[in-house]
């Protein structure tokens, strides 16, 4: 099994380089930045465990009719029990001088966050359009009671906007940290879903689109859509997916500002996973699809 302190290991190892190239930059136009490392917590494998994680996305801080959607957000979920937050990429609008912004937004919260990057949180934008991502690629693993929760960015390494794309040291952790527990009921979170119709699966490599059945994963939880879906039993992999809605308000979006808490009470054999849903800008619960939660039980 995987455990937290390698994750992190491996997540400073990767980040290190990027966050030194970010430092003097934040610095120069936000000198009360931190540096933009998710915050460390413990793996809890061997308790019963209730834990509630805010799951966002696509906020594009930048976007021309951005309007502070990620502060407001931040305001009511403060009002709300959580623990831990997450954002599923497209932070940005493809520009690095939206991060000072991001950090203040994001900075508000209560608690601690982290975040996987999309295919718009590289700094293609800006007049120097370095094309370097604008956060460290981050991804990790953590163990929640009998459920491990794992996190990938996008790399984007031909800037197709549609995939995830995995780098090879990226790749190699995720096979690597699902060999080694296959059987443990796992919740992927990525900005994109892999999964591409007809059972095929993109942009990983090939062991996934072998393996996949092979791993006891239950939920994968994506964003980039812009709108909501619940697909139950995945083209028939086993597991459901969700996509998220966005923050923004971007191609189109009639209802910004929604998103998702996730719920996962766990012991060491057996574990309850609950998704509701919120509507930021009118402070509510809503439902979504006609649900008013997700429900999965899972067994380790
Ligand atoms: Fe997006």
């Amino acid at each position: 099994m995987i455990d937290h302190d390698y994750s992190r290991r491996s997540l400073l190892k990767q980040a290190g380089a990027a966050v030194t190239a970010l430092i003097p930059t934040m610095a120069a136009a936000h000198a009360v930045c931190k540096p933009p490392f998710p915050a460390a917590a413990k793996d809890t494998a061997d308790r019963r465990v209730r834990e509630t994680w805010w799951v966002s996305a696509d906020p594009h801080v930048g976007y021309p009719e951005y309007d502070e959607y990620l502060r407001t957000s931040v305001q009511d979920v403060n009002h709300i029990e959580s623990d831990y937050a997450i954002v599923l990429g497209d932070i940005f609008e493809d520009d690095r001088s939206f991060l000072p912004q991001f950090l203040e937004e994001i900075g508000g919260l209560k608690h601690d966050w982290t975040y996987v990057l999309g295919n718009h949180d590289y700094d293609r934008k800006s007049e120097r359009n370095s094309g370097a991502p604008i956060l460290p690629v981050n991804y990790f693993s953590r163990q929640i009671g009998c459920v491990r929760i794992i996190a990938l960015s996008d790399e984007m390494l031909e800037y197709q906007s549609h995939v995830t794309e995995l780098g090879r040291n990226q790749d190699r952790w995720f096979k690597d940290v699902l060999d080694d527990a296959p059987d443990v009921p796992t919740i992927i979170m990525t900005h994109h879903c892999p999964l591409t119709g007809r059972r095929s699966v993109s942009a990983f490599e090939e062991w996934l689109a072998d393996d996949i059945e092979r791993y006891n994963i239950v939920l994968w939880i994506v964003g980039h859509a812009h709108r909501w879906a619940i697909d139950e039993d995945l083209e028939g992999f086993g597991f459901d997916r969700i996509k998220v809605a966005s923050l923004c308000r971007k191609h189109g979006d009639t209802r910004p500002c929604e998103s998702a808490l996730l719920t996962i009470e766990a012991g060491q054999d057996r574990a309850r996973i609950t998704m509701r849903f919120r509507n930021h800008l009118r402070r509510e619960w809503i439902k979504v699809l006609g649900r008013e939660a997700y429900e999965l039980e899972v067994k380790a």
